[in-house]
């Protein structure tokens, strides 16, 4: 897809199709939907339709016209944002891929989008459009010998011409993450026996070296052993497939040497649960439990392209999750990196395993803040459904930091406890601490897992057992795909860290 911007007036430019947003300015009671650019031919264009009901500025509704009078496209397409007081980044780039996808199922893949402007500035609305233009256009359906390719091929932005400079830059701000999350989609994408440790290893190898400002160090099996990696080490001993460690580092000259963050990553590739076996329905599933991972790799793709002057440094656990004859049992007991000792309850609960030698590692690296991604628990599906992702930390200056995040980059999250009192389910006879609390409260306790292993350094664990994946029809969104969840978030939570170490040279500076 090729994303370009015009400042030309919306009624001028010669398109197939031209996309207008329809906000909801009134109420329940007194509805006043109203299309936003205000030519007066577009204005005319749609006061017949919403005179009549049939355009309401109902959240992603879609009408198509053809050819209306004085407008110079071939058609115009309606799309509804909702109420005018609660749009904001979130509601438009949800409203700009019903949009993209709805012309797309007719076969129209060339449009332009006149976006509102937001409160945050006309800037911040091209971003969210094109964010959403690349969510919409990813199709999960790669492997259908009939496919056929209904990508997008060119789409405008339009804004208003003293804009110009700023909103050049947001395109492509919003060009180089789109393309990031999709990137991260795709390896979600794939199936576990097209996505094996060892590929995604290269897939991420291929693309540090398509990026500059990037290195890749990729470890395997022995050197996971050899580090003392018991944790990791045990959920991939039962697989044919050998394990890897995949560190990516951006280290930019300028940054503040005193922050360094880590962000690391659970990528188990396929997770049949080990010889605590998960049930044969919907386990197919599981060839998304490297989604963290995967998140972690795209992440690193958008910020060597962004350029923020922070130091970050990726860390993917890649494994299989397999029963066989050498796969670890419940009772066992390994010994981790930090060298706590776990007893082995469930062999299911594999994710906190790996992050746990993960996160040691990168504390080891010296990275000063840390955040983590995985599928980890269905437990923050009990509590959060398929909405919101858990966030779990224990600084609240981070934990404020990534929510700010979400709300630029148009994520959910929210913020899970994590006291204390907790502790006590993880609590071993033989051992320091067990591998499973149970299932009260479980997305909690394995939160309280991984707190074992970041001692006092700033910490965020995100929890997207619920997110990181799309099962229902949306109009935004292809049902079964990957979402790329978080990616934005951790992209706008590096680039606001890295706006607040600016020109600070003491590690007095705290997130
Ligand atoms: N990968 C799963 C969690 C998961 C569940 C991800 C549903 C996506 C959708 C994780 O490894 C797991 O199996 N967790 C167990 C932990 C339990 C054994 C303590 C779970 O949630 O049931
Ligand atoms: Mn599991
Ligand atoms: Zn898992």
């Amino acid at each position: 897809m090729k994303i370009t911007t015009s400042f030309a007036p919306s009624a001028s430019l010669a398109t197939e199709c031209l996309v207008v947003v329809v906000l909801d300015h009134g109420d329940k009671e007194n509805p006043n939907p109203q299309v936003s650019p205000t030519d007066a031919s577009l204005q005319a264009a749609a006061a017949n339709l919403i005179a009549a009901k049939e355009v309401s500025g109902k959240a992603n509704e879609t009408t198509l016209l053809h050819a209306p009078a004085g407008v110079a496209a071939k058609r115009i397409l309606f799309v509804g944002g909702g109420n005018a007081s609660s749009f904001a980044g979130f509601e438009l780039r949800r409203a700009a891929g019903s949009a993209a996808r709805f012309l797309k199922s007719k076969g129209i893949r060339n449009f332009a989008f006149a976006a509102p402007t937001l409160d945050a500035g006309f800037a911040e609305s091209a971003k969210a459009s094109v964010e959403g233009i690349f969510v919409a256009d990813f199709d999960p359906n790669v492997y259908q010998t009939d496919r056929k390719d209904q990508s997008l091929e060119d789409v405008a932005i339009l804004a208003p011409a003293a804009t110009e400079s700023e909103v050049t830059r947001s395109v492509a701000e919003g060009v180089i993450i789109g393309e990031s999350q999709n990137f991260t989609r795709d390896l979600v994408n794939e199936p576990s026996n097209r996505m094996t440790p060892t590929i995604l290893a290269e897939r991420a190898r291929a693309m540090v070296h398509e990026t500059p400002g990037l290195s890749i160090e990729i470890m395997g099996g022995d050197e996971i052993q050899a580090m003392k990696m018991g944790a990791f080490w045990s959920v991939s001993q039962g697989s044919a497939e050998p394990p890897a460690l995949i560190v990516i580092r951006y280290s930019p000259e300028g940054a503040d040497a005193s922050v360094k963050l880590g962000l690391v990553g659970k990528a188990v590739t396929f997770d049949t649960g080990g010889i605590s076996i998960k049930p044969a329905d919907g386990m197919e599933k599981m060839k998304y439990d490297m989604a963290g991972g995967a998140t972690m790799i795209g992440t690193m793709r958008a910020i060597a392209r962004l350029k923020p002057k922070l130091s970050v440094m990726a860390v993917v656990c890649a494994t299989e999750n397999m029963p066989s004859g050498t796969a670890q049992k419940p009772g066992d007991v390994q010994i981790a990196m930090s060298g706590k000792s776990i007893e082995i309850i469930n062999t299911d609960a594999e994710g906190r395993l790996v992050l746990a030698d993960g996160l040691h590692y990168a504390k080891e690296q010296g990275c000063t803040h840390l955040v983590d991604a995985a599928t980890l628990t269905g437990a923050v599906v009990v509590a959060l459904g398929f909405v919101n992702g858990g966030v779990f930390s224990n600084d609240d200056t981070l934990a404020n930091n990534f929510l700010a995040a979400t709300q630029r980059a148009g994520e959910k999250f929210w913020r899970m406890p994590i006291d204390e009192e907790y502790r006590e389910s993880i609590k071993s006879s033989i051992a320091d601490i067990i591998n499973s609390g149970g299932r009260w409260g479980g997305s909690v306790t394995a939160a309280m897992f991984l707190k074992e292993f970041v001692g006092d350094t700033p910490w965020a664990h995100l929890d997207i057992a619920g997110t990181a994946w799309m099962e229902e029809t949306k109009p935004w969104i292809a049902a079964k795909s990957p979402t790329g969840l978080p990616l934005r978030s951790l992209v706008e939570l590096v680039r606001g860290m890295a706006k607040q170490t600016a020109g600070l040279t003491t590690s007095r500076v705290s997130f």
